[in-house]
């Protein structure tokens, strides 16, 4: 059913379908498709005579930095991965089916565009929004002609650079969405769901609709409201609905309520009908997540009831290789990929994250700490958001509360990161804003803390000393975690940020146990001809940690809440300790192109289930060399080592120990490492020396897409000798062909200092691997990937997109 026809370059599409009576008088469509966009300035294009021809055509969700070259002179500078901002134009030019849309109010939804977006629709100018991370609507109704040709221009403006201090991406990166609805509906963000009483025995859900009523007559109005099970069953309703001043509440009891967990993260559905005159005028459905949580000064925090320690990691937005482009499946898989190494919890560092994310943490049972701001009035980079504070901050952060509040994974509101404010200042600035804040919040939602990440861990610091408070949230600094109950007693720690230590995927530094901090300080230049880290975990920045070192006393100590370490995934910009040409990070438990580092399986060994023996380095050596070889186990009293079938001794972890290690003279040949438990055998795994690489294997992590023209396989490129072992130092280009109904959307390979582009159809292998990132069309069919390689026998992988 297509409402919406959009103008499209080639060919006007004339045919209006008109659709068949919908049961929901509110419409929401995606509104992605269709756009056309120029890079650059230009006059007037809001008109609507404006001729776009020469536009580019594409669809959303774009992010047009991306698609530039690196450039060592870009005013992005290494904050920003050296990708360059600038001034980009969309418009989509529409015909709304008249039949349809008449009487509605009609809205578009933006979940995000980076940054100072301006939009017009039939040349009326209808906002800007500078905060580039948060979501906004407009209404349209009055300017738009039905059944006619309508045109919508968005500018964005992301030419004063720097203003982030890692890779923001440019354009209208998040998606966009069309939503119609009846005069009388409810509010954007306009319906509020807690749960403040929540037993095994019963809950208490508790519904707050705020609704517009034009021709306001209230006594008219009713509203029901149903819960669903995952099964459809009605499992409670609402009684009367209260009203007063416009606002309509509720509360729902719900027996032995399916509780959400990270474990099992059970939604409920919530349909919420508005009725006039007892006509259906708007419904909307909520996913609900019951469940209760609680920080403890002594204990840490809990889960409906259960202590759970927060092993949670930060994030910045980006995707990798598809840049802030919000795809959703590329989202699941980063989540995927964390939950099977035992995360937790994710921090959406530094800023308000596309709804996707929050949507996929209820899903897949992940704790949130939501966050608002980098910086309050002082600024962090010459053009950051600092300049806009005074005038948006209300603003943005009530959107981002009504927008994210009904999440049940979101556990705690951070409104900033290393806020410069925390020092004393005349003004007491860092308290004023701090209480601010903190009353904008708890007029919006007081069911969870509010926090702030402080670099500076001192009870004196401007921001926790204003009380405003509920948790204290530490970055960094282990020894202010030890001494915490003396300086702050009886307050609720939570380590915001942690760790900062710096590894490059596949390359190791010996002695794995010397632990070196770089750079030496973070404004003392810092260089190598090598530009990588050790992924011994003997690395970190200085003002950080190793991640066995900050796990340790994480674990040790039940007061501390949990900890999110920076960071989960590699990111593009701030390449600590390195500048040109390294252009994205070093932090990362999980490189840029979503391949683990080996310090994932310890925390895969720590914190699941799931039965671990990793082993690492390779096994390409002089020979003659002393090799570290470690290794992350659980579930096992004791690991032995064999070379080449020579038992190398057993070895098992003492007191706190994370890991255990052999130093092994590099003899050709197989590494295997056994673990026993009870003196039986319970895992085994092995390294072997490589050959010369022969030829490439293709790994799709999934092999049936949806032909939605969004949906994606993450293929893997493993350059293998003729046995099929990896390649440790395989560094092969590598060609991509695709045939049938499927794109590349981008490639990788994880190395933190490529110049190649993200959007080429060949890639450089990077200590063995790379990656392609096949999207579907819409259409079904095979697609076909062919990676060839000179020297080396063709990979094909075959994807079915229906
Ligand atoms: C922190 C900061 C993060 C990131 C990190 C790198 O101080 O909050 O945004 O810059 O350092 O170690």
């Amino acid at each position: 059913m297509n409402r919406i026809v959009s103008f499209f370059s080639a060919a006007l599409i004339l045919t209006l379908l008109s659709c068949n009576v919908v049961k929901n008088p509110r419409l929401t469509d995606n509104f992605n498709d269709g756009w056309k966009f120029h890079l650059g300035d230009t006059v007037n294009p809001q008109s609507t005579e404006f001729n776009d021809q020469s536009w580019r055509m594409l669809t959303l969700p774009h992010d047009w930095s991306i698609e530039g070259s690196f450039d060592k002179n870009s005013k992005a500078e290494y904050g920003g991965g050296y990708l360059n901002g600038g001034i980009g134009w969309y418009r989509k030019t529409f015909i709304l089916d008249k039949n349809i849309y008449q009487g509605k109010d009609i809205f578009i939804d933006f979940d995000g565009v980076y940054c100072n977006s301006e939009v017009w629709i039939n040349g009326h100018y209808l906002g800007k929004r500078p905060n580039g991370y948060i979501s906004f609507q407009y209404e349209l109704t009055k300017y738009l002609k039905l059944g006619k040709r309508n045109v919508i221009a968005v500018r964005v403006d992301n030419s004063h650079q720097p203003n982030s201090r890692w890779y923001s991406g440019s354009g209208i990166y998040r998606n966009v969405w069309l939503n119609a609805v009846s005069p009388a509906h409810f509010k954007q963000w306009g319906i509020g769901i807690t749960t403040p009483k929540v037993t095994p025995q019963k809950a208490t859900i508790k519904t707050e609709f705020q609704v517009s009523l034009p021709e306001a007559d209230s006594s008219a109005v009713t509203i029901e409201a149903k819960l669903y099970d995952t099964e459809g069953k009605l499992v409670a309703q609402n009684g009367k609905v209260d009203s007063k001043d416009k606002k309509y509440n509720t509360t729902l009891e719900l027996i032995a309520p399916h509780l959400w967990s990270t474990e099992d993260p059970y939604l409920y559905k919530l349909v919420s009908q508005l009725y006039v005159n007892k006509k259906l005028s708007d419904q909307v459905t909520s996913l609900v997540g019951v469940r209760s949580f609680n920080f403890d000064a002594d204990n840490g925090f809990s889960l409906n009831g259960k202590p759970l320690k927060i092993v949670g990691v930060c994030n910045h937005h980006d995707l990798g290789c598809l840049g802030t482009a919000v795809n959703k499946r590329a989202i699941e898989r980063q989540l995927e990929i964390l939950k099977a190494m035992g995360c937790n919890g994710i921090r959406t560092s530094h800023n308000p994250p596309a709804p996707e994310l929050l949507d996929l943490c209820d899903k897949m049972g992940f704790v949130v700490m939501d966050e608002a701001f980098d910086m309050w009035e002082k600024s962090k980079t010459t053009f950051d958001y600092s300049h806009e504070f005074k005038k948006w901050h209300k603003r943005d952060l009530q959107d981002q509360i009504l927008r994210d509040r009904n999440h049940p994974s979101v556990v705690v509101w951070s409104v900033g990161n290393e806020i410069p404010e925390q020092a004393p200042d005349s003004l007491n600035s860092g308290a004023r804003i701090m209480k601010d804040l903190c009353s904008i919040v708890r007029s919006l939602d007081t069911t969870r803390p509010i926090v702030t990440a402080n670099n500076n861990p001192n009870p004196k610091n401007a921001i926790i000393n204003s009380g405003a408070t509920d948790l204290i949230g530490i970055n960094y600094h282990i020894e202010n975690w030890l001494k915490f109950k003396q300086d702050y007693p009886g307050k609720k720690l939570i380590v915001t940020e942690s760790t900062s230590s710096l590894q490059t995927r596949g390359w190791y530094q010996m002695p794995s146990d010397s632990i070196a901090r770089i750079p030496k300080r973070w404004d003392i230049p810092y260089s190598t001809p090598h530009h990588f880290c050790s992924a011994y975990d003997n690395c970190s920045a200085p003002w950080g940690s190793t991640h066995e070192e900050t796990w340790k006393v994480v674990k040790a100590n039940p007061y501390v809440s949990g900890m999110f370490v920076w960071t989960g995934f590699d990111y593009i910009g701030e390449p600590t300790p390195y500048t040109w040409p390294s252009r994205s990070s070093y932090f990362g438990i999980v490189d840029l192109a979503g391949f683990p580092k080996d310090v994932y399986y310890m925390y895969q060994s720590e914190c699941t289930k799931t039965q671990v023996l990793h082993i690492f380095p390779h096994w390409n050596w002089k020979p003659g060399q002393n090799v570290d070889i470690w290794a992350y186990y659980n579930n096992a009293d004791e690991v032995e080592l064999f070379l080449n079938g020579r038992s190398l001794g057993r070895q098992h972890k003492v007191g706190d120990q994370l890991h255990v290690m052999w130093k092994v003279p590099f003899e050709a040949g197989t590494l295997r490492a056994v673990s026993y438990k009870n003196g039986k055998q319970v895992f085994a795994t092995e390294e072997k020396t490589a050959g010369a690489p022969n030829r490439i294997r293709l790994t799709a992590d999934r092999r049936k897409i949806a032909a939605d023209g969004s949906d994606l396989s993450f293929v893997t490129i493993d350059i293998v000798d003729k046995d099929g072992t990896i390649v440790p130092d395989a560094e092969n280009l590598v060609q991509f062909k695709v045939e049938g109904p499927g794109k590349i959307a981008g490639v990788d390979n994880g190395s933190p200092i490529s110049m190649e582009s993200f959007k080429a159809d060949h890639r450089k292998a990077f200590n063995g691997k790379a990656l392609c990132v096949i999207q579907s069309k819409k259409r079904s069919g095979i697609i076909r990937l062919t990676a060839t390689s000179a020297g080396l026998a063709t990979g094909i992988v075959e994807i079915s997109s229906k």
